[in-house]
């Protein structure tokens, strides 16, 4: 008989979930009963959880296998039926979201902090998907926040470590926990969805990819796909040991933390294809020899050419894009005659679309690109879409991402990033430009006129729901857009990002540098919020 134990506690005023469930530092979640009563929290506010199957896993980050151990038991307390637990407590985002959706599972519980750094000093994260295999929309993550202001007590099984390394299954008391392979059902997913003969052949001709998984969770997913089910050379696939500090690294997918997979790619003896994913392989970082394709073009052409895939062969219902995305997408979207979506920044907000069959792909600025296949953007997916559409047309990413642009025009695309800012510095800004969007259409600046400004609010068309304040948008005439918006993500300071764009039709001047086709709207962004002048700041941290 195993005894469940009731452990008093005072409820923790900051676990507010955030863009992607709930962030902080390791020492935080360190604090006595801090994961429990988030742990609790989450269980309290599910219903119905008696007998049902819970999924388990996360990015294995430092503090993952505690946690996992903690939730087993916790889940044991609350009377779930049965666990699915990644061995070694290892899944993948989409992998889980997969595992959720074939089990028919209530929910799962994921563990990562995504690309952000791992460490005794650094970050985790708690995140609970629901049924569809998504990240809790903001009706459930309010629910579990307000749960958090009030628990008074958590229920853990006073039982010992499960050996989460042994594939099989044990009990803790009635409950039921199997521990399975991270990576085969994801596999043969992606299997099903793409040609891997096609991809195979294309690679048997010399054809180089080469994937980064920055000693993050894709590195397994990595070696089971690319090597060996589609016969690329071992070498190639980089930081495929999984590290519960990445190495010491960010395993953030973008120019400036996978530099070196950046530079190997414009280098005269690059390979064809580079690609990279995060902490916990939802996101994705795709480069051609010679060039980088932003998020945003990403999403658009994977759309334009997502039939040359067998899973997407019938064609594509709908797009959806985060408000900051690119409008890039929306113009395929308008040639292809389909649907297109706009919501807030946050995977959660695609959700009801793919339930409802509105959407087919999703994509966000933010590296994270996915289908109706799962619920979580999906950084192999990614590639491996990327990898069939080479394999049909047989040219190069450089052609086909000139040609998109050629037929489409190029949307020019940046974002700017002022990280760790004071609290009240980011409202200052954020403030002072909120107050005065009504009185800004019409006005010039810098030989720019403003058509519109407004806050972003989101009508959800499935449910009703809405979502306020998801970011302050300038149009311009003539097409530019600026956003300025905070993270939702960050555990330190305020992250103030600028999303920067506007469109060019001409193919002679698709080669420009993006960050001065755009320098005009980048000048704009400084004169009508002050920046530099409130934050000191003289140049953004991060641009992507
Ligand atoms: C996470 C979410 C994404 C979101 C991204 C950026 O990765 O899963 O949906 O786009 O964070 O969020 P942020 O609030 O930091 O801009
Ligand atoms: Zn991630």
């Amino acid at each position: 008989m195993t005894a469940i134990e009731t452990i008093s506690i005072r409820p923790f005023e900051d676990q507010k979930p955030g863009t992607s469930g709930l962030r902080k530092k390791v020492p935080v979640f360190r604090q006595p009963g801090y994961t429990e009563a988030f742990i609790q929290a989450i269980f309290d506010s599910i219903e119905g959880h008696r007998g049902q199957t819970l999924v388990l896993g996360g990015d294995g980050r430092f503090y993952n296998r505690t946690v996992i151990q903690t939730v087993l038991r916790m889940a044991a307390a609350n009377g779930f039926g049965r666990v699915l637990v990644g061995r070694g407590g290892i899944l993948s985002t989409p992998a889980a979201s997969h595992l959720i959706r074939k089990h028919a599972a209530l929910g799962g519980i994921i563990l990562s902090a995504s690309h952000n750094p791992g460490g005794p000093n650094e970050d985790f994260g708690i995140k609970y998907n629901i049924g569809n295999g998504g990240p809790a929309p903001d009706n459930v993550t309010s629910a579990i926040y307000a749960r958090t202001q009030t628990i008074e007590r958590y229920l853990i099984a006073g039982s010992p470590d499960v050996d989460i390394d042994q594939l099989g299954t044990q009990q803790i008391g009635d409950m039921q926990i199997d521990v399975i392979d991270p990576v085969a059902d994801y596999a043969d997913l992606m299997q099903d969805l793409f040609d891997f003969d096609a991809i195979r052949a294309l690679i048997a001709t010399g054809f180089q990819i080469t994937f980064d998984a920055m000693h993050a969770v894709t590195g397994p997913y990595a070696k089971e796909i690319f090597v060996r089910r589609l016969g690329v050379d071992a070498d190639l696939i980089r930081n495929a040991e999984p590290s519960e500090t990445f190495g010491g690294h960010h395993p953030d997918p973008n120019l400036v933390h996978a530099a070196e997979l950046y530079q190997r790619m414009m280098s005269d003896d690059a390979p064809d294809f580079g690609a990279a994913s995060d902490g916990d392989g939802d996101r994705n970082l795709i480069i051609g020899k010679g060039i980088f394709v932003t998020p945003s073009d990403s999403l658009a052409i994977l759309a334009a050419n997502a039939h040359l895939a067998p899973a997407y062969r019938a064609g594509i219902v709908g797009i959806a894009r985060s408000m900051p995305t690119s409008q890039a997408a929306d113009r395929v979207a308008e040639a292809l005659g389909i649907e297109m979506h706009e919501t807030p920044t946050g995977w959660k907000y695609f959700g009801n679309l793919l339930d409802a069959g509105r959407v087919t792909l999703c994509g966000e600025e933010s590296a994270g690109t996915g289908s109706d296949h799962v619920r979580e953007k999906d950084g192999l997916w990614a590639v491996l879409l990327w990898l069939n559409i080479l394999a049909v047309r047989r040219q190069s990413v450089h052609d086909i991402v000139t040609e998109h642009w050629a037929r489409f025009g190029r949307t020019f695309y940046t974002r700017h990033d002022y990280e760790n800012l004071d609290a009240a510095a980011a409202a200052q800004i954020m403030d002072g430009l909120g107050n005065r969007l009504d009185s800004l259409a019409g006005q010039t600046l810098g030989g720019l006129t403003i058509q519109q400004a407004d806050s972003f609010t989101y009508r959800d068309p499935v449910d009703g729901s809405v979502a306020e304040n998801q970011g302050l948008r300038i149009f311009f005439a003539g097409g530019g857009r600026i956003v300025f918006r905070l993270s939702g993500t960050g555990t330190s300071g305020a992250t103030l990002r600028v999303y920067l764009e506007r469109h060019e039709a001409d193919p002679a001047n698709h080669d420009r540098d993006p960050q001065e086709a755009l320098a005009p709207l980048i000048e704009a962004a400084e004169s009508l919020t002050g920046i530099a002048t409130i934050t000191g700041r003289t140049a953004p941290d991060v641009v992507t």
